[in-house]
């Protein structure tokens, strides 16, 4: 899950999806591996799979406009395959993705689901998808891509959704990342609606600059081999050198395969950018479980793998040893290049139509909610950072106002982002029956909430296991820690579903 937060941090890296095979399902959480669940799990997929139809529910565009009358369809999935007559219902909420059927039937909510005979629904967040609340995504339509209607059509859904049969049924939300917040921010703002809350690797705390999440990724590899984190900085600083003169310049284009030149402020900063995302890539999904359709070998890459490249003698120097590993990353990856110019992010994120590059892939809408409300952009801006002083804040600050306009500027987001944490981040002392669960090599777990308020709420650590891992698929193989965090949420969800 992207992601969550990730968000942003996909976002450069799928800007070249359009030309060379697409990154896109590495925004936000994914699918879970079906084929796991197969070999063994606590859950088989149904045989036949059972079929998952997309279904649409009327919303509305403004939900705090009275005046305003304009409709549009959300995407939904339903799963009734579990489901008793009296039994509870899942919501598992989508995020900055187009959500996929195979969570219905796969991955955790549905092993919780089958536990507690619950109804399971996924709801496709406005703006992603298929759900298109406007006609297109200039900065106009944009406005209504809030978190408050975002809450607010969740709130529509189960209102909907609760008639009939699922009247007296209580609603335990779930989310991974950024679904996760909006899961824990959704019971807290209709508590009467929604009875619990399963919250993964949400961020809960908010700020526009970001630097936890280089702080536990430095952590995440250092605890492999600290020679491992001292040899990327090593790496960072000589290339930081080179592109102090012309000559060095040419050399980092030519070695990293570059496709346009490095010369403005931006660039650079981008081109560092896009050197770091591969590897938080690494270290935010490793071993969690999830599974690439397309992209198999991509799968399996992890810590371990990335850290012996750096660390091995035979491939020279640690500059050296930093081309290599982007050498193979682009290999697993099946890509002739990973960069492309500021000017060409610009461009890419730019794009307004439905189902065009960065919209399609839902980038565009996530960087916009991250320049108007969400803020955490993830930098590296101390010498001591895993990547030094060479992601700064400015960087992003700038895309905001270079992609959607000019009042999309530091202050303006300072004010929004306090607004957001005033709204929703200091999680009130009454938001009872709410999991907050959290791996400790996750690079979005500095953001979490570790320390529940409320005494009727709780907080899971997972050792060694990265972002959303327990919403994945359990399988055999997951280590004692995270098979003991999902028995804690059955033992949870067990108590406060029987809880009035
Ligand atoms: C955005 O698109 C709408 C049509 O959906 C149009 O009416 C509006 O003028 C556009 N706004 C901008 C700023 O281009
Ligand atoms: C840059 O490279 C050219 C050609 O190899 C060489 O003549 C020149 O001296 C170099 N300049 C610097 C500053 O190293
Ligand atoms: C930021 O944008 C707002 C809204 O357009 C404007 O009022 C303000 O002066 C801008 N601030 C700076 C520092 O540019
Ligand atoms: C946002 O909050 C911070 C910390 O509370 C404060 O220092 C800053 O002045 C606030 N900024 C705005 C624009 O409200
Ligand atoms: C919330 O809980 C903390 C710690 O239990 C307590 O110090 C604080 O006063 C509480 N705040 C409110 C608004 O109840």
């Amino acid at each position: 899950m992207s992601l969550t937060f990730f968000l942003l941090l996909y976002c450069f890296w799928c800007g070249s999806s359009a030309d060379d095979g697409g990154f896109t399902s590495l925004v936000g959480i994914g699918e879970p591996n079906e084929r796991t669940t197969l070999m063994g799990g606590f859950i088989k997929a149904s045989h036949p799979p059972k079929v998952i139809r997309d279904e649409f529910f009327v919303q509305e565009l403004d939900h705090f406009n009275p005046n305003d009358n304009r409709k549009w369809l959300q995407r939904y999935q339903t799963n009734n395959e579990y489901y008793a007559i009296g039994g509870p219902v899942f919501l598992l909420i989508g995020g900055e993705e187009q959500i996929s059927n195979l969570w219905m039937t796969t991955g955790a909510v549905a092993e919780y689901a089958k536990i507690f005979n619950a109804m399971i629904f996924q709801l496709e967040h406005r703006y992603y998808g298929k759900s298109y609340p406007t006609e297109n995504l200039n900065t106009t339509n944009l406005v209504y891509l809030k978190i408050q209607q975002v809450l607010a059509d969740v709130e529509a859904f189960i209102i909907g959704k609760s008639q009939n049969e699922l009247h007296d049924a209580k609603w335990v939300l779930f989310g991974g990342s950024y679904p996760g917040s909006l899961a824990a921010w959704a019971r807290i703002t209709y508590p009467n609606l929604v009875h619990a809350a399963v919250s993964s690797s949400s961020v809960i705390k908010t700020r526009i600059d970001n630097i936890d999440y280089y702080k536990v990724a430095d952590k995440a590899l250092s605890d492999y081999n600290p020679q491992c984190v001292s040899n990327i900085r090593q790496a960072t600083m000589v290339i930081n050198d080179l592109l102090n003169t012309e000559n060095g310049t040419k050399y980092v284009e030519t070695v990293f395969k570059y496709s346009s030149p490095i010369n403005l402020k931006n660039d650079v900063r981008q081109f560092f950018h896009q050197l770091a995302l591969p590897i938080s890539q690494i270290i935010q999904y490793n071993k969690d479980n999830r599974y690439f359709p397309s992209r198999e070998e991509q799968s399996p890459v992890t810590i371990t793998q990335l850290c012996d490249v750096m660390l091995k003698k035979s491939l020279g120097n640690p500059f050296d040893r930093y081309v290599a590993l982007h050498e193979k990353l682009r290999q697993i990856n099946r890509r002739k290049s990973s960069f492309y110019s500021y000017q060409r992010s610009l461009k890419d994120n730019s794009e307004i139509s439905w189902n065009k590059g960065l919209v399609k892939s839902g980038d565009r809408q996530w960087f916009y909610q991250l320049c108007t409300e969400i803020g955490n952009f993830v930098t590296s801006n101390d010498e001591d950072h895993l990547f030094g002083n060479t992601i700064p804040i400015d960087f992003f600050i700038d895309l905001c106002s270079d992609i959607f306009g000019e009042s999309f500027n530091l202050s303006e987001l300072e004010k929004a982002v306090n607004k957001t944490t005033m709204l929703y981040h200091g999680l009130k002392n009454s938001t009872s029956r709410v999991i907050y669960l959290h791996g400790s090599i996750d690079p979005w777990s500095g953001l979490g909430l570790k320390e529940p308020k409320s005494d009727d709420s709780v907080s899971i650590f997972i050792e060694g296991v990265s972002h959303c891992a327990d919403l994945y698929t359990s399988r055999s193989s997951d280590p004692p820690q995270l098979l003991k965090a999902r028995q804690k949420v059955t033992f949870y969800l067990n108590k406060w579903l029987r809880e009035i």
